[in-house]
């Protein structure tokens, strides 16, 4: 079949903005302010505004602010987080990285943190928990709360994946102590090049977070603690605030060809497609399916010769990686995060992939299944 269909198609996006973002990175080189400055605080502003929060600080990448959420609410060696455990190592990474203690926990069918999963793993080390809003839908956060509540932690989110996504009117990211997202190119929202931010309401948390990613230092050359350098550059800081104009608008392109998806998909008994929980609003970041296990890595061969680009996110659990053996898990640990490793397939899926396109996205799959 002709005409590759990537996972995501960014240079056609970029073609659709090309003239914005050229003028918006020439205002920057124009303007001698290369590190933080006004372009990085104007559009932590309207960013903040969009999400529904009341600081956004701007820092490097998704990873650092993941890791500057769980430094800045003081969690140490001896603080366990929960994380699940189908996810990207990201997520289980920062808090490592940050010196608190990952306690992995199994998911649920949808790919979200299973809050019955955190109450039977719980433990009186355990002092926050990390819901992972991932393929573009809040984790139930209702749920989340009241076992947050109940035993006295703290709600830090992993909003990389769900720019735009909300819970029951409250953005992805507004409802923790704070909130680690990514602007990694290829994310809803997206940079080009690294970037991300740290999401909060409260006042003395952006403080920190703001000076932590700035080496530790809120008064030039003073200290106290040790921070990194992690700023959002300005560049890419410009180029986001020229995206965030069209957000609503792409993020609307993916849920109707999600919609389309679903319509094409209905008829295909072997395929569970991804289900919306009540009361979210899903950004769609992935589109991601369930198939047989015995046929899945034949389907996903057969259509990536079909030069279509599914891939499996993610294709083994964080307690499965050579990074977190230490944690000494074993293959079965976690039913649910290991069959949806070796079940899952995420279709492409961008703001501009036509009807046409899906047709033929589904029309290789259907051939996929049926075949042998
Ligand atoms: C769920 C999740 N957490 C954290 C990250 C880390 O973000 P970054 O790649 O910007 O460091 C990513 C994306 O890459 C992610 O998908």
């Amino acid at each position: 079949m002709s005409g590759a269909i990537p996972l995501v198609d960014l240079k056609t996006n970029y073609r659709s903005i090309e003239a914005e973002v050229r003028a918006a990175v020439d205002r920057v080189l124009d303007s001698g302010q290369y590190i933080l400055g006004p372009e990085v605080e104007t559009f932590e502003r309207e960013y903040a505004a969009f999400a529904g929060v009341k600081h956004c600080v701007g820092v490097a990448n998704g990873t650092d602010a993941v890791e500057l959420v769980v430094r800045a609410a003081g969690l140490t060696r001896h603080d366990e987080v929960l994380v699940p455990a189908n996810s990207f190592v990201a997520s289980a990474l920062a808090v490592e990285r940050a010196g608190a203690k990952v306690k992995l926990v199994d998911c649920t069918w949808d790919s979200l943190l299973d809050v019955e999963a955190c109450e039977a793993r719980h433990g009186p080390d355990v002092r926050a928990v990390m819901p992972v809003h991932l393929f573009g839908q809040c984790a139930d956060l209702e749920a989340v709360a009241a076992y947050a509540h109940k035993h006295g932690l703290v709600v830090l989110e992993d909003a990389a994946q769900s720019q735009g996504a909300s819970r029951n009117g409250r953005g992805a990211g507004s409802v923790g102590l704070g909130a680690g997202t990514s602007f990694y190119p290829g994310k809803n929202l997206g940079a080009y090049g690294d970037a991300g931010a740290v999401l909060t309401q409260d006042d003395a948390f952006a403080r920190k977070v703001r000076a932590l990613r700035n080496y530790g230092s809120e008064v030039k050359y003073s200290h106290p603690e040790t921070g990194f350098n992690s700023r959002l550059d300005p560049v890419q800081a410009a180029v986001l605030r020229v995206k965030l104009k069209h957000l609503g608008r792409w993020n609307e392109q993916r849920r109707a060809a999600a919609r389309r998806y679903d319509e094409f998909l209905a008829g295909l008994p072997e395929v569970t497609r991804p289900q919306t929980l009540e009361g979210n609003v899903h950004v769609f970041h992935l589109y991601v399916v369930r198939l047989p296990e015995a046929k899945r890595d034949r389907v996903l061969a057969a259509m990536q010769a079909d030069g279509l680009g599914v891939a499996v996110h993610y294709p083994a659990p964080i307690h499965l990686q050579g990074a977190f053996k230490h944690l000494g898990f074993r293959a079965g640990d976690f039913p649910v995060a290991e069959a949806l490793a070796r079940q899952m397939v995420s279709l492409p899926l961008y703001p501009e992939l036509t009807v046409e396109q899906q047709a033929r996205v589904v029309a290789s799959l259907k051939k996929a299944l049926t075949a042998g």
